[in-house]
Formats: C-alpha cells, structure tokens, sequence
C-alpha cells in the first residue's frame, strides 16, 4: 500500500541516502526527547501531585554531577548532528574533477539545457548512470531554484552570477525536475525530466539526434562577430591578453591582487570589464553588458576554456597547448 503513497522520494544517488540518514537521525532525537519529556511531565505530575496534609517540599540545592550530565549530553548529540551536517554538506559541495559538464539557464518559465558536444534540451536532461555530473547555471531574469528531489539537491540560480551544483545518478530512472523559488505566474509550470541512463540507451540517446554546434564553436563565432581578436589578438603589443592558455590559472591584476580566471571572472571581465583588469593592461575594454545573453556568456566561455590548457577527461579535442604562462600575453612565444 505504501508503494501507492510513498512518504519519500526515490533515492537515486548516494547523496540521497546520506541525506535521508541525517535526516532519520534528527527525527529519532527530536522524537525521542519529545516521547521523554512528555513521559516525565506525566509521571511526575502524578506522583508528586499535592496530597491532603499540606506536606512542605525540602529545599533544594545545586547538584552538580546532575548539572553537568545535562549539559554534556546535549551537546555531544547536537556536535554529533554538526559534523554529521557538514560532512554531507562539503560532500556535496565539493565538485569531482572528473565531472561531465552541463550549462543550465534557467529563464521565465523554463530550463535550457546545453551539452558541452552541442545537444541542447529544455525542460528535459539526460545524463549517463554513474557518471557525476556538473551544472553550471545561470538565470536570464529573475531567481530560479533547480531541485532534483530524487537526487536530494537543490540550487538557486541567480541572474548576474553562476552557480553550481553536481550528482551523480546511480539508478536509471526518470526523475522530477522542479523549479524551487517562485518566480512568476507560471513558477508551478517550470518542470521538467531528469533521464539517468544506463550506458546503452545513453549511447543510443547520444547517436539518435545530430548534436548542434557545440557552445565552444558557437562561443568562437560570437568572439569573431564581436571583433574580440582586435585587441586579444595574442601577438605581442596587443592591447588586450592574449586568451589562449588563460582558463583555470591565477592573473595579476592591476591592484597587484591575483585572481583565477575561471567561470564567473571571465563573466564579469566581459560585462563589466574595469572590475578586474590584468596587470600590464590599460582599463580600455568596453562593456558587453546588453550585447550577449546568458546562453552567449555561457558559449564564449566555453570557447575560451577550449583553447586554454586541456583538462583531464573534459577537453573536447585535447589541444596540445603548452604550459601558458603566469601573465597570458606578455611572453608569447
Ligand atoms: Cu522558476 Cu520558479
């Protein structure tokens, strides 16, 4: 019977089993002192009741064998849900190396979804079995929330920055997809499909439709109809860095901070670019703000990670680019 009305969603990666535990523990203690203190409550109104005769209580006065029992054992259970929590917690935030990407945006009302070989879906997501998996998610208007209840995550995604989230599906399936953060007259409708797959379907999946251009080729296409290689040109004098090699490592700015060039300080360089300018650079690059959507931020990124340093197991055609330097630009050899 209660296969017709299951209390919890499936449980279809490890996390979810992990957050289940954590979360079965938290009822057991809640109930339990919960059971306990009402017990005592009863009992004690009962046998201490007042009784004919006006009987005086003794005083009484500090015991602190007691005190200290009744200090330390709440704390050891609530230290015990601490680290619990934050192992959970860092296991999930922690994304594997290893990962597949996806870039997710998420818009009024509905999920696009783009794969790094060209694939692109809405409202629907496939992914292999037992493979973790890395989305990278932007909002083009107002505050999404991407929740895969089976997989027990949930991540909001924000207009002007990106934010990430991983799972790894263990159990082929098609799971819920839901939209977690109200966000306009048709919030209720943002849903959509999450297929894990095992390996063969997923081959058949990926050979069943031609792929489009991948976000990396779209991603250079726009970097030309934009006329970046004007000024990131790569050659030495340029009046922008050259890009080639530059995903991934740390740069010195200006200010003589460092930064890494990853996803969100390639966005902001190139919607805001005074925010953080190389050192040895002039502050002269326009903004792009209004000229490229977030699916467009999404594509020139890729494109300029693809020609950086390849990455295990996630660069699309290896490029065999040396080690840049430190400073992209300055020494190109
Ligand atoms: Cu998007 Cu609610």
């Amino acid at each position: 019977m209660l296969q017709d009305f299951p209390l919890f969603p499936d449980q279809a990666t490890r996390h979810a089993g992990q957050v289940d535990a954590l979360y079965f523990y938290l009822c057991g203690v809640t109930a339990f002192f919960t059971v306990l203190i009402f017990l005592l409550l009863i009992v004690f109104a009962i046998r201490y009741r007042r009784r004919p005769g006006d009987v005086v209580t003794p005083a009484l006065h500090a015991n602190y064998t007691l005190e200290i029992i009744w200090s330390v054992i709440p704390l050891v259970i609530s230290m015990t849900m601490f680290f619990w929590g934050a192992k959970v917690y860092f296991a999930q935030v922690a994304i594997p190396r290893d990962a597949m990407e996806v870039f997710v945006v998420g818009k009024q009302w509905m999920w696009k979804v783009q794969h790094m070989d060209g694939r692109r879906e809405i409202n629907e997501l496939h992914v292999p079995v037992g493979r973790s998996v890395k989305l990278t998610m932007a909002s083009e208007d107002v505050i999404h929330s991407f929740y895969v209840p089976a997989f027990r995550v949930k991540q909001d995604v924000l207009p002007g920055r990106y934010s990430t989230l991983w799972f790894k599906a263990d159990r082929p399936g098609t799971y819920h997809l839901f939209c977690a953060e109200y966000c306009g007259n048709k919030h209720s409708g943002m849903i959509g499909s999450v297929y894990a797959m095992l390996p063969v379907p997923y081959e058949q999946w990926l050979s069943g439709e031609a792929p489009g251009e991948t976000p990396a080729e779209m991603g250079r296409k726009m970097f030309e109809r934009l006329g970046c290689a004007t000024c990131h040109s790569g050659t030495s004098g340029a009046r922008g860095p050259n890009l080639e090699g530059l995903f991934g490592r740390p740069v010195m700015l200006r200010t003589g901070q460092t930064a890494v060039a990853d996803e969100a300080y390639l966005r902001e360089s190139i919607l805001n670019p005074m925010a953080k300018v190389l050192s040895g650079y002039e502050p002269v690059m326009p903004t792009y703000r209004g000229q490229i959507n977030e699916e467009g931020l999404m594509q020139l990124i890729a494109y300029i990670r693809s020609i950086g340093p390849p990455e295990p197991a996630q660069s699309p055609a290896g490029h065999p680019t040396a080690p840049a330097p430190a400073q992209p630009g300055r020494s190109k050899s």
